[in-house]
């Protein structure tokens, strides 16, 4: 199939993925920088695995890149992509789904082929049918269902394990708006076989599954997080009480590491959208809140817990190991470590970093106020106190033997009970003796 991906952050160049199985991938974006980087297989983006897949298929032809709309007039299925950022209210700014959809519906105005038109932007309950069928249908002078088809199909991967998530998803959600377009994102997905469930629904519906995932992701971790909190006042491990708890299989064990907060670009953003939505149309969404409350105050814990070893922190030398919202990315947006780093600054203590992937990212938020180090050993050595901040495997490896100073674990990296053999004082997020 050819297929059309408007827009080139992580859910449109995911998408790159298709090209592996007999499809042909043409991406538009409107920066020209990124097309022209993207055309040699330069990815605006870390995510493991894709530039090779991306390579491949540049190889094989079956993946071009264009800033020109035009290109995609011979496209049968078009994936709109663009980002749907957060306004200051928590809303979200649907300006580029709106410029995507007029822009589609002036290319759908003049051809004939029947077009399948599929939402994937996280997207608020309404949109695909209120802001963007009606955009096609005003700018193609055609009719939605008839002349075009329309889908909302949501996704559900996740940074640094994207192409896994693709490969083997637990399910794919398509809402339709026409019978015709939804039978073709079927045939699309037919290479999972029946491995992986397929639920078909409405717009709308499709809209909500995505939000209520993400909501519901979030709120079990700043439900350890909160456990967490109450777990040290009462020396408790909260890793002992979620290992037990994720064994009831109505539980379940993931998503209960307790730590410094959620961040990246979804559940922050996504959580914000359905609570400002929520409110929107009178309701009281008083559980979304206290998911965004709880996850305020995690990157506060680590400096608590920093006061309690150092006291005053003015002055003090204090090492940051991970700066990215998780590991297996370089994405820093809403990161913890960003929290946890401004209110060192506020505090008058001098901040080294490292990460394997976020120096750049890090170097654009904090400039010349923070110092950067090329590995971990370089950021540890001669510290008052080192945070972990993103539970990246190399963290995992840190020679104990060469270690001076505190640590405070903001991720469980480390075996609290084998630091302390090495005579190093350990604080933890959630740990029994703190
Ligand atoms: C999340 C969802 O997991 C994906 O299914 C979804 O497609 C994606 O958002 C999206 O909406 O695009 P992602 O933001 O990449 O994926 O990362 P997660 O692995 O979900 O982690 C989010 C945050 O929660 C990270 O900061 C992570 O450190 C934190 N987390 C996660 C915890 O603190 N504890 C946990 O047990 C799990």
């Amino acid at each position: 199939m050819k297929i059309g991906v408007i827009g080139t952050g992580y859910v449109g160049l995911a998408l790159a993925c298709l090209a592996d199985f007999d499809n042909e991938v043409l991406f538009v974006g409107r920066s020209a920088d990124k097309i022209n980087n993207l055309k040699r297989g330069i990815l605006p983006i870390y995510e493991k695995g894709l530039d090779e897949i991306v390579k491949r298929n540049l190889e094989k032809n079956k993946i071009d890149s264009t800033t020109d709309y035009e290109r995609l007039k011979d496209a049968e299925m078009i994936f709109i992509c663009v980002g749907t950022p957060s306004l200051s209210d928590g809303s979200i700014d649907l300006s580029q789904i709106k410029i995507a959809s007029e822009s589609l519906g002036a290319l759908i105005k003049n051809t004939n082929d029947y077009k399948t038109i599929v939402v994937k932007s996280t997207v608020v309950p309404g949109t695909t049918k209120n802001i963007v069928i009606q955009a096609l249908e005003k700018a193609s002078g055609k009719k939605a269902g008839a002349d075009f088809g329309v889908c909302m199909n949501p996704e559900f991967l996740r940074e640094g394990t994207a192409v896994y998530d693709f490969l083997y998803p637990d399910k794919v959600v398509i809402g339709r708006y026409d019978e015709k377009s939804s039978s073709t994102v079927t045939k699309l997905y037919e290479f999972y076989g029946n491995k992986v469930p397929t639920m078909t629904t409405d717009l709308n519906t499709a809209e909500m599954i995505k939000y209520a995932q993400n909501a519901a992701l979030a709120s079990r971790v700043s439900f350890i997080n909160e456990i967490a909190n109450i777990c040290e006042k009462f020396e408790v491990d909260v890793y002992e009480v979620a290992m037990a708890i994720g064994l009831d299989s109505r539980i379940g064990p993931k998503f209960l590491n307790a730590g410094a907060g959620f961040g990246g670009s979804c559940f922050p953003k996504d959580v914000k959208a359905l609570l400002a939505t929520a409110k929107s149309v009178g309701t009281n969404p008083i559980l979304l809140d206290a998911i965004l409350e709880v996850n305020k105050y995690q990157p506060h814990r680590m400096i608590d817990l920093a006061k309690q070893v150092l006291g005053n922190l003015r002055g003090k030398k204090i090492a940051i190991l991970g700066l990215a919202f998780k590991s297996d990315t370089d994405d820093m947006r809403e990161a913890s470590s960003i929290q946890i780093i401004n209110s060192l600054l506020m505090e008058n203590a001098t901040v080294k970093v490292y990460d394997p992937q976020s120096i750049g990212s890090a170097k654009k938020i904090f400039g010349g106020s923070i110092e950067y180090c090329s590995s971990k050993d370089e950021c540890i050595k001669g510290a008052d106190l080192c945070m972990i901040v993103t539970e990246w495997d190399e963290f995992k490896q840190i020679n104990l033997s060469e270690i001076r100073c505190p640590i405070i674990d903001g991720r469980r990296v480390l075996n609290p009970l084998s630091v302390k053999q090495h005579g190093i004082v350990y604080k933890g997020i959630g740990w029994k003796n703190n």
